[in-house]
């Protein structure tokens, strides 16, 4: 990459808030056939030439473990060149140098916050003849403060329209690292959809609110008439609280604020070098009386290809699907976050990994997984760990089990929807390595007994003031460690490896779990032990959990570990009515509870709104926390009955298993696979079932207790209720 013998650049002297913005003229005489713009940067940039946006990357170069990964991205800029041109690049803090997270004061977090701001590029012209030219940065290029005076990933930016930069200054070269510079990996994010917003109004408490109607992750656009020197003001909410007032105490740290100073006229504007998870905005200050008209929402994210869609014939459950996906474009900026608005915003791998499955039906996640996947194994650390979160700003935070193993269970997902087997290639040397950790660190061999854990995280039956449910973390443990190994065996005979140690190893943790939990005290721990192969007689298990499930009056209480599997071991042991029951309970806890209370994205908590209004906590409490939108998976696999075994992964063989529920009358899923589209439709009729499936490939259909298998096309079936 050209980019790589230009110089970083930074400014001289001391920049404090305020963003600086770079530029470079240059004068070009001959006709130009492309030119193309290699460029990165330290904190987020927006790059104009000429005055005209460069691309449409939002919050470029995005986030990946900067010590060792940072993404350049290549803009073909040919239709912006004039002959006399200016290139003008403003730098942010964004992620490389804000204080992530919020709650922690660390030394690692203040050295992050002070790192330079930095930049560097490449402007690389072909002319027609044969001839080239190369703009770098260099000495050449100078700085000035921008209009942006503050802008920062949790707290907001501020913004003087009045100010034009014109104190250019000389640069200073910087002393920074160009290994680290690669080709952008992951999905370009974008400006994804407008949201008008629905109305303004008053709160109880005086307020000015506008709503949005819907919890996007992104920005506010407005439009304002105003006098210089006037200001615009607004922070942001997911929620109103039980009065219908103004509440976002659950945003913690984050003050998620924008501030703007009006010059004179009409003006349009919006944040660029931030974002924020928000429904509402309430109006601190603005010029004149607001109308709805006024106010866009801007939904900003990866912008990966939609693939998958849900519809059945309840209204409440479109809502919660809908939801989910909601829930996947506010958390899929650049890295799988736990949410967007409050002081976190991080790549959880507890989160991602238990909602990868879901995530693959609806949209192409390949590219976003593999980059992701990258970082994790950049940040692995030496003795095999992996962090809370990736990229990993918790470097002292230990492991835990099923976030760590976000190392082994993510890549064998992406390979099994997508069939890619490179994902597997990249990272099997980091899924070895986690297991071999497992090993390195455990009290009891061929168990994960001892060290740190999040348990069966915000499970239902945890004990009072815990967030971590019932389920023996030992258990949790040691029942992931069998997975990885698994899966470990499994990819590494994809790739034709020897596996043999870990065949044994696998073999031996089954044993040894057998004999060390011999009976199951939670649903947690009775879905763990049928979903991962572990118990003896899945059946009786299944069993036993279904009848738990009913001696706990029909009811969840699992958390982030039991959750996203307990409807797949239920329906898959003959219990798919009860599966139903879960998922069609309105009342607390359950997946429509949240929808009967206007909810437009997944909650942290199934109670995050009580009954009665109030509020579950404050400070640990996110509108938009994509976790339990797992379900997701449950109603393509078992539900509409759309899946395929793991020797066909990318869905080169389908097998067809639905099970249909009287109480929504029809349910549709359908998934463009990359062979193809595949979907599925059942509609509850007079006097039977009516199946129509569409596959690209063989299907294995079982319906009624018989198999068959039937080719590529559309396919009608019929069956009594
Ligand atoms: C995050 C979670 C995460 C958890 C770790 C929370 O603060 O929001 O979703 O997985 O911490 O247990």
């Amino acid at each position: 990459m050209e980019i790589k013998n230009s110089a970083w650049i930074t400014v001289s002297g001391e920049g404090g808030d305020v963003c600086p913005v770079f530029r470079r003229t240059f004068r070009v005489e001959k006709p130009v056939e492309k030119a193309e713009l290699q460029i990165t940067a330290l904190g987020v940039y927006e790059a104009e030439l000429n005055g005209l946006r460069v691309g449409d990357f939002v919050l470029a170069p995005g986030w990946t473990s900067y010590r060792t990964r940072l993404q350049v991205q290549t803009y073909d800029v040919t239709a912006l060149l004039r002959t006399e041109n200016e290139l003008r690049v403003t730098v942010g803090r964004g992620w490389f140098r804000s204080p992530l997270p919020g709650w922690i004061s660390s030394a690692d977090k203040q050295r992050r916050c002070g790192q330079p701001c930095g930049l560097i590029a490449a402007l690389c012209l072909r002319c027609t003849d044969g001839t080239e030219a190369i703009f770098r940065t260099d000495e050449r290029w100078q700085w000035a403060e921008s209009p942006v005076r503050f802008s920062e990933i949790y707290d907001g930016e501020r913004y003087d329209a009045r100010i034009v930069p014109d104190q250019w200054q000389a640069i200073r070269t910087l002393d920074w690292s160009r290994d680290i510079l690669i080709r952008q990996e992951g999905e370009i994010v974008r400006e994804t959809e407008r949201i008008a917003a629905k109305r303004v109004f008053a709160t109880p408490g005086g307020d000015t609110v506008v709503d949005f109607g819907q919890e996007v992750t992104g920005y506010v656009e407005f439009t304002a008439d105003a006098k210089a020197g006037e200001t615009v003001s607004f922070d942001h909410a997911e929620v109103r609280d039980r009065l219908g007032n103004w509440y976002n105490e659950n945003y913690r740290g984050a003050r998620a604020l924008v501030e703007y100073t009006c010059r004179e006229g009409k003006q349009t504007w919006h944040p660029r070098l931030t974002f924020f998870g928000f429904r509402y905005i309430r109006l601190l200050s603005w010029p004149g009386e607001a109308r709805a008209e006024q106010f866009t929402a801007i939904a900003v994210h990866s912008d990966m290809k939609r693939t998958g869609w849900l519809k059945s014939g309840s209204a409440e459950l479109n809502r919660l699907f809908s939801n989910i996906v909601w829930g996947q474009r506010g958390n899929f900026l650049d890295v799988p976050t736990d949410c967007p608005q409050r002081d976190e915003r991080l790549g959880w791998t507890g989160d991602a990994q238990v909602f990868i499955k879901a995530a693959s039906y609806f949209f192409d996640t390949g590219r976003f997984f593999k980059k992701w996947l990258h970082d994790l194994a950049a940040d692995q650390r030496e003795s095999g760990e992996v962090g809370q979160v990736i990229p990993d700003v918790l470097p002292d935070a230990p492991g835990s089990a099923a976030w760590g193993d976000a190392a082994a269970v993510c890549p064998w997902q992406i390979y099994q929807t997508f069939g890619d087997q490179t994902v597997l290639e990249d990272q099997y040397a980091s899924m070895c390595k986690w297991v071999d950790f497992i090993g390195s660190v455990t009290e009891t061999p061929h168990l994960w007994t001892g060290h740190f854990h999040f348990g069966d995280w915000l499970g239902l039956d945890a004990p009072s003031g815990s967030y971590k449910g019932s389920s023996r973390e030992d258990l949790i443990a040691s029942a992931f460690y069998a997975r990885s190994a698994e899966l470990v065996v499994k990819t590494g005979k994809v790739l034709g490896r020897d596996v043999s140690g870990y065949e044994e190893l696998h073999r031996q943790i089954v044993s040894d779990f057998r004999k060390a939990f011999p009976e199951y005290r939670t649903q947690t721990e009775q879905v763990l032990a049928v979903h991962f192969g572990l118990a003896e007689d899945p059946q009786r298990t299944a069993d036993a959990l279904a009848e738990r499930v009913r001696m706990d009056g029909t009811q969840l209480r699992t958390g982030f570990v039991g959750t996203p599997y307990i409807l797949h071991v239920l329906s898959e042991y003959g219990h798919a009515f009860l599966s139903w029951d879960l998922l069609l309970r309105r009342a607390y806890p359950g997946w429509l509870y949240p929808v009967t209370r206007g909810a437009t994205t997944i909650w942290e908590h199934w109670d995050g709104i009580r009954e009665d209004g109030s509020f579950w906590s404050k400070d640990m409490n996110s509108f938009n926390h994509y976790a339990y939108g797992a379900v997701a998976d449950w109603v393509f696999e078992q539900a509409a009955g759309l899946r395929h075994d793991e020797a066909h992964a990318g869905f080169t063989k389908v097998v067809y298993a639905p099970h249909p529920d009287e109480r929504l009358g029809w349910l549709q899923a359908r998934f463009d696979t990359r062979q193809g589209t595949l979907s599925a439709l059942w509609t509850y009729e007079e006097d039977g079932i009516r199946y129509e499936l569409e596959t690209p490939v063989p299907a294995l259909v079982c319906l009624q207790g018989r198999e068959r298998w039937v080719g590529p096309g559309r396919h009608l079936f019929w069956s009594g209720k």
